[in-house]
C-alpha cells in the first residue's frame, strides 16, 4: 500500500520532467490493433467491438460486394490507415480483420499522437485535443455522401449526437495505476448505434383508385435510406380493401437513389384497378448488412 502511495505521487513529476517519459508504450505509436488499446481503454474496446466499424471488413455483404477481396479501390475506407480529415483515407496493410479501428480515427503519424475530445494526460501515449473529433466533419472522410446530405440539411445536430451519445460519466480507462488520476468523462457510444426512423411522419390521401403515401422526414438530417455504399432499402407495402375483403396489394422499394430526403414532403402513389374504402400501410427497413426487414411503422385509414 506504501509503495502505491510513492508511486502516485512521484508519477507526475517523472513524467514532467524533461527526461524520457518512462511510461511511454512505444508500441502504441506504430499502428497496433483495437485490442491493444483495449488493454486500457477496456469499455470502449467492448462498445467498439459490437459496432459496424469493427466489421467493415469481415462483413459477409461487403466480401461478396467485393468478390472475395479482389477489389483494391474499396479498401480505402473499410480498413483506413489514418483518417485524412475531409479526404479519402489510404488503406493499411497490417491487420484488416480489425475494419475502421481505434488507430484510423484517433492517431496522426503527423504529430505522432492520438487526437481526441479532451485535453488529457495520458503518460502511455501523446494526446492532442483535436475540435474537430465533436463536429460532424470527422466522419466525412468515409461518409461522404451522408455528410453531403446533412450539410444540404443545415442542421446543428451532429452525427455524434444521434450516432455516439454519450452513455454516462465514466473513466476512459480501465487499468492500474492510470485509472487513480484520471477523472470521470463523459463517454461517447462506440458502438455506433444506427438507430431507426420511426419519427416520420406518414399520411394516406386518394383519389379515385389511386393510394398516395405522404411521408415527411422530419426528425433525421441526412435521406432515408443512406449510403455510400452496400444497398439499404426501405419498403412500403400497402393493402386495400373494400369492406372486410382484400382487393389488392403493392409494394415499393425504396433504395439511397430514391430516398426520403430531409424535411422534404415525398409522395408514394399506389395506382390499383379497382376501388377501394380502406387502406393498410406497412413500412420496413433493411440495413444493408440485415437479413431480415424490420417493421418502421404501420397505419390504416378508412375513406
Ligand atoms: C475511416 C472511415 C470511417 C469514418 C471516419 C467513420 N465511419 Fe462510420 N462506417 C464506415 C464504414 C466502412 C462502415 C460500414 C461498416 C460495415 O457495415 O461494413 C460504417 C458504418 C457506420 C454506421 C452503421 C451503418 C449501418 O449500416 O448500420 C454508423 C451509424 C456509422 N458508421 C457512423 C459513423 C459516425 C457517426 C462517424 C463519425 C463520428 C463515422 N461513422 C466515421 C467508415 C467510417
Ligand atoms: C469513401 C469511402 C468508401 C469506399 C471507397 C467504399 N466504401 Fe463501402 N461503405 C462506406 C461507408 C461509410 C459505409 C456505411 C454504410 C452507409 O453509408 O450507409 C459503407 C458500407 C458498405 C457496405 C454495406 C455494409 C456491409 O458490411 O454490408 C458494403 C457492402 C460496401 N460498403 C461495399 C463497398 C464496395 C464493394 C466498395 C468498392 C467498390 C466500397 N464499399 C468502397 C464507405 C466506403
Ligand atoms: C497503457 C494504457 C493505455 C493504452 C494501452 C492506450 N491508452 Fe489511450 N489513454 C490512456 C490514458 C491514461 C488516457 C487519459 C485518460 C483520461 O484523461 O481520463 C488516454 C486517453 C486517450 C484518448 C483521449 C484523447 C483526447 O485528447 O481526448 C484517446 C483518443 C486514446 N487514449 C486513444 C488510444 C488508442 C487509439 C490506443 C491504442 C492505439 C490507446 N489509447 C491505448 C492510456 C492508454
Ligand atoms: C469511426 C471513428 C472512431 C473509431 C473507430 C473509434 N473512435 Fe474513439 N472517438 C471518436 C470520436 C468522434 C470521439 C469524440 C466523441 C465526442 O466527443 O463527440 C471519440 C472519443 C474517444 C475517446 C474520448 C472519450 C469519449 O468517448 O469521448 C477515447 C478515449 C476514445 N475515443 C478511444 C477509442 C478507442 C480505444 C477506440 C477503439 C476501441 C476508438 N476510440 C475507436 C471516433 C472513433
Ligand atoms: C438527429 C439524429 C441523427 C443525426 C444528426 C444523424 N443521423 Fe444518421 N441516422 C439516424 C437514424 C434515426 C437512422 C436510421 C434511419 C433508418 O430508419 O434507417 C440513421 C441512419 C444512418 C446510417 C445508416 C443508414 C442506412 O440507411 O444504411 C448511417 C451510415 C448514418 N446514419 C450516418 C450518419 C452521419 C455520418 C451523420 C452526420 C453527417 C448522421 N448520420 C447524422 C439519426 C441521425
Amino acid at each position: 500500500m506504501k509503495a502505491k502511495w510513492i508511486f502516485l505521487i512521484t508519477l507526475p513529476f517523472l513524467v514532467g520532467c524533461e527526461l524520457p517519459n518512462p511510461f511511454l508504450e512505444e508500441d502504441l505509436l506504430q499502428h497496433p490493433p483495437a485490442k491493444r488499446c483495449g488493454d486500457c481503454h477496456a469499455e470502449i474496446y467492448k462498445q467498439w467491438k459490437a459496432s459496424r466499424h469493427s466489421l467493415a471488413y469481415t462483413s459477409p455483404t461487403y466480401k461478396e460486394a467485393t468478390d472475395n477481396y479482389s477489389k483494391q479501390k474499396c479498401l480505402a475506407c473499410h480498413i483506413p490507415k489514418e483518417l485524412t480529415k475531409g479526404e479519402e483515407p489510404t488503406p493499411r496493410k497490417k491487420h484488416p480483420e480489425d475494419g475502421v479501428n481505434c488507430v484510423s480515427c484517433h492517431f496522426s503519424s503527423k504529430d505522432m499522437a492520438m487526437h481526441g475530445p479532451y485535453d488529457v494526460f495520458s503518460p502511455p501515449h501523446p494526446s492532442k485535443k483535436d475540435p474537430d473529433f465533436t463536429k460532424s466533419f470527422i466522419c466525412s472522410s468515409c461518409h461522404r455522401e451522408t455528410y453531403k446530405q446533412w450539410k444540404e440539411a443545415n442542421s446543428h445536430t451532429t452525427c455524434q449526437h444521434c450516432h455516439m451519445t454519450p452513455i454516462k460519466k465514466a473513466d476512459l480507462i480501465q487499468k492500474f495505476p492510470f485509472d487513480l488520476f484520471h477523472a470521470a468523462k463523459l463517454v461517447y457510444n462506440h458502438a455506433f448505434p444506427t438507430g431507426i426512423a420511426n419519427h416520420l411522419q406518414v399520411s394516406l390521401s386518394k383519389d379515385n383508385t389511386t393510394l398516395y403515401v405522404n411521408v415527411l422526414n422530419t426528425s433525421v438530417p441526412h435521406n432515408i435510406p443512406t449510403a455510400d455504399n452496400g444497398n439499404p432499402k426501405y419498403f412500403i407495402t400497402v393493402e386495400v380493401y373494400q369492406g372486410k375483403k382484400l382487393v389488392d396489394k403493392d409494394t415499393k422499394i425504396i433504395t439511397p437513389k430514391y430516398a426520403i430526403p430531409y424535411n422534404k414532403l415525398k409522395k408514394f402513389e399506389f395506382v390499383f384497378w379497382d376501388d377501394f374504402d380502406k387502406a393498410k400501410v406497412y413500412i420496413y427497413r433493411q440495413l444493408s448488412w440485415q437479413k431480415e426487414k424490420q417493421l418502421v411503422k404501420e397505419l390504416e385509414k378508412t375513406f
